[in-house]
Order: C-alpha cells, then structure tokens, then sequence
C-alpha cells in the first residue's frame, strides 16, 4: 500500500450536506410510525394502509413492509417498525403482563446487491439510530462497501420507540428536577445523595409496568426479533461504544446466530453487569489529554496555539491545569450583548469543552484555540462554543443503565458517607471522575427489580468468532476491557487502531476499514494482535466535509474512497452527550 501526501485540495466531490435534511426527516418519520403503529395496532395492514399509501415495499423472506422515508444522496432509506412482547424471556403463561409491547421502529438503507442486513448500534445507552443513518449512513456505506443492507432502530426506551423512557411527566418538570450540581464529591454528594432517593421513585412511577424491562439484554432478543422480521438467521453486528454492551450481551446470549459481530471499543461488560463502584473505565482518560498537549506541542504554535505557552508537554498541561483550577474558584462573567451573555464556569469549559474534544481529535484545534484565548483574557470564543445547556429528552441512559448492572441496598452501601468512600479512589482516577458521581448515588437508591438473567462468562463459543476493535488511548473504552473482551470470547482477535480516540469512526485508519470489511464479507480474523495506523494527522484542521491539509494519498482508489470517507465520518461524529460509553 503506497501512501504519500496529497499537495492542494482534495479531488473529491461532494455536495454540501443538505441542513433541511434533519428538519424534515423527523416529521416525517412521526408520521410515518404513527400510522404504522395505527395500522399494526388495528390491524388493518397491509391492505387499508395500502389505500393511504401507495409506497409500501414488500421484500421476498421478510415478514414486515417498508415505507420510502428519506433520501441519502440519491440513495432512498425505508422504514418500518416492530412491535415485541414487553419481557422478552417470559413465556405467555407465565406473563400475563405480555400483552403489552414495545414499539421498535427501523431504519434502513439497502444497497443495490446486498442479500443480508448490517445491524448498527450507536452507543449511549440512548443514543438514536435513526440519527445515526440519517447522518452518518451514507458514510458507513462508502466504508463498509456495497454488500450489505444497513439496518438500524431506536432500542426499546430510546428516542422514537414507544413508550420512550422517562422520569418525568414533562420537559418543564425535566427542566426543574432533572439537574443536579456534581462538581465536588465531598461538597456535592449530600444533595445528589437526596436528590437520588426522588429520582429512584419518579423513575418507575412515571413508567409504570414498562419500567423493569428497559435494558440491555431485552434490547439483544429485540434484535432477534428484528432478524425475525427481516427473514435472517445470522446476525451481522457492528456496534459503537455502549454498542459494543449490546454486541457482547448478544453474543453471551445468543452465541449460536453470532455470525459477524463487531464490537468497536469495549466497555467492560463484567463491570457494567456486575460491578459495584470499581471500574477500568477512565484509567486511560487523562492519557488522552496527555496526547492533546503532547501532540500540540509537535506541531507547535502555527496549527495549535497553545504551543505558544510552554516549551514542553509537562509545562503545557500545569499551565492549563492551574488556569482551570483559577476559573473553578472565579468564574468568568462574559457579555456580548444583551441577549448574549452569562457565566463562563469551569464545569462548561472541563466538561462541555476538553472532555467532549477527548472523543474526536477533529475538536483538537478549537479547543486548543478557545483555551490560548481564555488564558489570554479573552473568555469570549470559549463562552460561545461550550456555555451550552444540556438538552436531555428521555431517560433511556438512566433506565438501561441502572436496570442492567446491580443495585439497591443489597448490593450498596446505603450510608452517604460510606459510599463516598467507597467510590473515592475510583473518581480519583481521572481529572473527568465527577461525571461519574451521580450514578452511583442512582445505583445505591434504584428499586426497580432486575428483569434479565445476563450473567457475562468466559470463553464463550460463538457461531464464528467476535471481531474486536479499539483505539489505543480511548477516554471511556480503555484498551484493557478490549482485552477482557478478547478472553471472554472464544477465537476472537483485537485491531488496535493505534491512535487517541472513541471509537474507529473518530480516526481515520484504512487498514482497520479493511479488516473490518475482509471479517464482514469473508470471516476472515486478523492475525494473533493487530495495529493499524492511524492515516491522518492530529492538529489539522477539518472542513465539514472532512477536507484536511495533511491528507494522504492512496493509490488504490477504493483505498482512496474508504479515507476520504473516514476523515467526513469523523469531522462530522457526534457523540450526543457528554457521558456516553
Ligand atoms: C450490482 O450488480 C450489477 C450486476 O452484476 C453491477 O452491474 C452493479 O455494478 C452492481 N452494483 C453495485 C453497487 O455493486
Ligand atoms: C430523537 O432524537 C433527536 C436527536 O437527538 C431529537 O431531535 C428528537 O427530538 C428525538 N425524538 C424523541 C421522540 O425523543
Ligand atoms: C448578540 O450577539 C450575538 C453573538 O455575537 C449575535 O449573534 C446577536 O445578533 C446579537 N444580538 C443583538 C440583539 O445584537
Ligand atoms: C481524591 O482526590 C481529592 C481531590 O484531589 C483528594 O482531596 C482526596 O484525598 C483523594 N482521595 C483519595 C482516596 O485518593
């Protein structure tokens, strides 16, 4: 594979994306379920709906029909959706209770010659799928390659799934009793531990009979409904982040239609189904700020401004340390105008800034430039791009969470001091550890009973064995809980993308796109342990289409395709909150 630097601007074409697209795709969505959920619901379909909508799709094996919902670049997505039982592992008799469901709206974008499905998974937990192919689908297509169909859906809980899980009756009581402070362990916990008590009562009270049966392992047999519907045997899987939960429960479950299951950064599934208060999650966490200075620091001044301040990564990292222990202790006040103006904290610039920049080095460069103006005295830049509010719209994070690993008083410490004790060491592993606070007072008071008998296990044989990616220093999904993945499934290998990132589709790596393509269409596994390099480098500076100046040049132009399609996947990624595993 010859590779060398492209001088001037990329050849490649590509229309500007559309910003109506977002707009109109989600009304038309609504419609779209509402009338599917009318027509399965009364049982008039096909033939009633037929007469409303001429479009439906029919496709030879599968049980559902499909509606156009959406074009991608000339490239049409259908939709369609499910309904499941409410507890997917109780039989009829036992479960009274199953003659209610959940609604699994689906997504998809086929490929011209493709005979199978792709199933996705974002992350979160809560994080949509419809999103994700609406934005992203066209991108993951180029990079995958035209043989499979992508399918994706909103989980049972999640965005535009019914019921969507709640804890509260409506956005304004959201509004009020959603936010709580979590600055300070010791300063904080006193309010957040009570402030956790109401949350564990709202929760189940607003969902009623739902509320148990929202979690991880339901979501896996939801995914087998879904190959139900579609006519597949074989489960084709590549999921992102908490995705990677989703793939791994899948596999723990269902080992026998784990055909092709991918699972791109781990997060430890024996922690997050077992454990209580330890965890690896953050140990590589400030790593990755160390790689922010390091890397800025090589590239110096003219592509990171920070570089200006200090001649060695250690004097940059005191230097904006000690400045951002000044703003926790005075804030700063900026006005714009008078509808333009507020409080710049340190909770906005550490969390809504340098945190969400460790998941995708494209936000290296404004970073680096909003702080060298901060540190200069100009707080404007900074107050523009992170004094954003967090605009939560479900519960989903909380109820999958919480109902899959365990909690309540046989498993916590129910003591306010007790437990902050316990969890101190382990905030303390990252400079980010207070994120993290709040859900440990929500798993010392959640209720809600367990639904699912998940129990991870070691060396689990899958119908073909698990394809494992990671990054090398990953803020939430360390490169050690790939490894524990690694053992827990048999035959399965690890591609390790050597580089600073949250997930493959944050850093541009044609040879991890290659195994991942020869795993998906051939079976093919990497060898013993696998290192990609990363293609691109950190500090240059992204257009939205991905355009860098550091570009590199592949003379195979499938090679070619595949990175310019990477570097627009990753300048465009969002993770939707700022804790996302
Ligand atoms: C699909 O198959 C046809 C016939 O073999 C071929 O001409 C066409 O290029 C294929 N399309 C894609 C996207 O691979
Ligand atoms: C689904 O998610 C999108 C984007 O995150 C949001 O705009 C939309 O309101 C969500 N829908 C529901 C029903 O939560
Ligand atoms: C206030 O400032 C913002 C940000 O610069 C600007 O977009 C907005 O138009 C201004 N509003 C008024 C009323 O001047
Ligand atoms: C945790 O960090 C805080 C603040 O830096 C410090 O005061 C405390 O002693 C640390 N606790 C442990 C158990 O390491």
């Amino acid at each position: 594979m010859e590779k060398k630097l492209l001088p001037g601007v990329v050849t490649r074409k590509r229309e500007r994306r559309d910003p109506r697209l977002k707009n109109w795709a989600l009304p038309s969505i609504w419609t779209l379920f509402v009338l599917l959920i009318l027509c399965n619901h009364y049982n008039l379909y096909p033939k009633s709906c037929h007469r409303h909508s001429p479009k439906f799709l029919k496709y030879t094996g599968e049980h559902i029909t499909w509606e156009p919902c959406g074009d991608l670049y000339g490239k049409s997505l259908e939709c369609s959706s499910i309904e499941v039982p409410i507890d997917q592992f109780a039989t009829e008799k036992q479960n009274p209770i199953n003659s209610k469901n959940f609604v699994i709206p689906l997504i998809r974008l086929r490929s011209e010659n493709a005979t199978q499905n792709l199933l996705l998974n974002p992350g979160g937990p809560g994080a949509s799928g419809f999103e994700l192919l609406y934005h992203r689908g066209d991108l993951l297509q180029t990079i995958l390659g035209s043989g499979f169909h992508l399918l994706t859906f909103d989980p049972r809980g999640v965005n535009s799934s019914t019921p969507a899980a709640s804890c509260y009756l409506d956005a304004k009581t959201r509004q009020e009793q959603s936010h709580i402070r979590a600055r300070d362990a010791v300063v904080d916990s006193p309010d957040i531990y009570a402030w956790a008590h109401n949350f564990a009562k709202a929760c189940p009270e607003t969902m009623g009979d739902y509320a148990p049966y929202i979690n991880t392992p339901q979501t896996a047999a939801d995914m087998n409904s879904i190959l139900d519907a579609v006519g597949q045997k074989d489960m084709i899987y590549w999921g992102f982040s908490y995705g990677t939960l989703l793939g791994q429960t899948y596999a723990g479950l269902f080992p026998e239609r784990s055909k092709r299951v991918v699972i791109d950064v781990v997060a430890d599934q024996f922690v997050w189904y077992e454990g209580v208060g330890e965890s690896d999650a953050f140990i590589d966490t400030d790593k990755v700020l160390g790689g922010f200075f390091d890397e800025c620091m090589k590239v110096e001044a003219d592509s990171c401004a920070l570089a200006s301040l200090a001649t060695s990564k250690e004097e940059l990292s005191e230097i904006v340390l000690a400045f951002m222990d000044k703003i926790r202790h005075k804030p700063i006040d900026v006005y714009i105008n008078n509808t333009v103006y507020g409080i710049l904290t340190y909770e906005k610039v550490w969390y809504n800034g340098v945190f969400k920049a460790l998941y995708n080095s494209v936000r290296w460069p404004p970073l680096a430039q909003n702080i060298y103006s901060l540190i200069q005295g100009n707080a404007t830049p900074a107050f523009l791009a992170y004094n954003t509010g967090q605009e939560l719209n479900g519960e989903s994070y909380e109820f999958i969470t919480l109902n899959d690993g365990l909690t309540g008083p046989s498993y916590w410490l129910q003591d306010i001091d007790a437990l902050l004790a316990q969890i101190t060491p382990w905030l303390n592993t990252s400079l980010f550890g207070a994120l993290f606070l709040t859900i440990f007072y929500q798993k010392q008071q959640w209720r809600v009973p367990r639904t699912h008998l998940y129990v991870p296990r070691q060396g689990v044989e899958t119908a073909h064995p698990l394809l494992i990616m990671s990054t090398t220093y990953d803020p939430v999904c360390p490169l050690v809980s790939a490894r524990v993945a690694n053992e827990a499934f048999a035959g399965s290998r690890v591609v390790e993308i050597e580089g600073y990132g949250h997930c493959s589709v944050t850093l541009s790596s044609v040879c991890a796109a290659k195994h991942l393509r020869a795993f998906l269409y051939e079976g093919k596994l990497p060898g013993e342990y696998t290192r990609c390099k990363v293609d691109s480098a950190y500090f240059v500076s992204h257009d939205e289409t991905g355009r860098t100046a550091a570009q590199t040049y592949f003379e195979d132009p499938e090679d070619q395709k595949i990175h310019l399609a990477q570097l627009e996947l990753m300048a465009g990624w969002e993770f939707t909150r700022p804790i996302m595993w």
